[in-house]
């Protein structure tokens, strides 16, 4: 029989659910702390915060001596509510990366002093014209890539991102051009990737470090780390990745003659396993030889599995304590006018089922590892209010965002 669960981090979940309202997501701080702790061997933990940006968060990443990555104008304005400092500290609090600065964007940067991690040749003069004389870094593709999903792939010519790792003499010319000095590289080649493709990027790494010289004073080995999503998938084997990259940048450090930091920007792997949704089934259903359990949570609230036929782990919580359900193998859906707003479901849309306790109406799922790119990638289709989040630290449970009201839908529109 599969494992029914009554609580997150020791809190109950039907207490939560009718305190804070559902779908509602729930983050653990002690997972995100411990997680963290993993990465200490690193100089630097940069946080992606794309994962999972609430100001709560960050926050506790930042009190946690965890610097943080920003993709947008919007990213370093959260960045900066939660605390982070703008600036060239050694390591700077926020650094921007991107393939391209918006107007917006480029403004913000030169103006509050944010570095900026250029993933195109032209990110090196645009923003050379504005910040002559400022140290950048190179977002460089090594000319491959893997992730989970061809989508999260960043890595060679059918990825869009990061300079090519064959055009660093040009970039080399442009920042002379411009007056920037190039004082560190990053690779990123995907996400959700595997050790075997993470431990070929350091080699990439000291090939483009010695082509740009010794102005080189950081190295960042980007996100990408994989987490467990299914029951026997294991945590990855940090130190083995530390020590690939401490050897990499202790020949560096070597060749230039002075130290070079190592950085290192998950996502997922801070974020993912401690977040949950909590939704309530709403309707069991037949049709024909399929059970469906339908939810108040869709994938306005989590895309994954509509986006990539991601797998998140699911349990039931039934509202009336009970300790046993039978299983019975089902199909789980979400509310909206979509036929593929199923959370059960593989790459392609094909729906799948799994085997679920017995789940009646007012009863909870709760799904797993949804920490990451779970509410970060939510949205208002079907005129859904977001969702609220709750973050649960020392014991207490605390809205870190409240619910969106049907007011919040129809608040920035006008009727002509
Ligand atoms: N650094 C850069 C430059 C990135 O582009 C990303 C992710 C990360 C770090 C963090 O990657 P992580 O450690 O989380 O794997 N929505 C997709 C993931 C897209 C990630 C895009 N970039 C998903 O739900 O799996």
């Amino acid at each position: 029989m599969t494992p029914l669960l009554h609580q997150i981090a020791d809190l109950s979940i039907p207490k939560l659910a009718s305190q804070f309202g559902t779908p509602l997501y729930v983050y653990d701080a002690k997972v995100i702390v411990e997680r963290i702790g993993h990465l200490a061997s690193f100089d630097v933990t940069r946080y992606a915060q794309k994962a999972c940006s609430n100001i709560a968060i960050l926050d506790l990443a930042r009190r946690n001596n965890v610097v943080v990555d920003a993709v947008s104008a919007g990213e370093i304005h959260r960045a900066l509510a939660a605390g982070y400092k703008p600036g060239f500290d050694d390591p700077p609090q926020i650094v921007y990366t991107a393939d391209i600065f918006d107007r917006e964007t480029l403004d913000m940067v030169v103006d509050l002093d944010i570095p900026v991690n250029c993933g195109s040749p032209d990110m090196i003069s645009q923003y050379g014209e504005r910040a002559p004389g400022k140290t950048i870094t190179l977002r460089i593709n090594p000319g491959f890539g893997h992730g989970h999903s061809q989508k999260t792939n960043t890595g060679g010519e059918q990825s869009k991102h990061g300079i090519w790792h064959q055009q660093i003499e040009e970039c080399i010319e442009r920042t002379a051009e411009h007056k920037v000095t190039i004082a560190g590289l990053h690779m990123h080649i995907g996400s959700g990737t595997d050790m075997e493709h993470l431990s070929q990027v350091s080699a990439a790494m000291e090939r483009a470090a010695l082509a740009v010289g010794s102005s080189i004073t950081s190295i960042s080995a980007g996100g990408g780390l994989p987490t467990p999503y299914r029951d026997g998938d294991d945590l990855v084997d940090i130190a083995a990745y530390f020590e690939q990259w401490d050897a990499t940048r202790g020949r560096l450090a070597q060749q230039f003659g002075h130290h070079v930091s190592l950085e290192i920007e998950p996502g997922r792997y801070l974020a993912a396993e401690s977040g949950y949704l909590i939704a309530e089934v709403r309707a069991v259903k037949q049709m024909g030889g399929n059970v469906y359990y339908l939810l108040d949570a869709g994938f306005n609230n989590l895309a994954r599995p509509i986006m990539y036929g991601s797998y998140h782990p699911m349990s039931v919580c039934p509202a009336n304590g009970d300790t046993e359900r039978p299983d019975r193998q089902v199909v789980v859906g979400g509310p909206l006018c979509e036929s593929g707003d199923i959370f059960t479901q593989e790459d392609g849309g094909f729906v799948s089922s799994r085997s679920l306790p017995d789940a009646k109406i007012g009863d909870f799922v709760v799904i797993g590892c949804a920490g990451a790119y779970g509410y970060t990638m939510s949205s208002n289709y079907n005129s859904k209010p977001l969702c609220a989040e709750v973050l649960i630290q020392d014991g207490q449970a605390q809205l870190i965002r409240e619910r969106q009201s049907l007011e919040d839908l129809t608040r920035l529109e006008r009727i002509p």
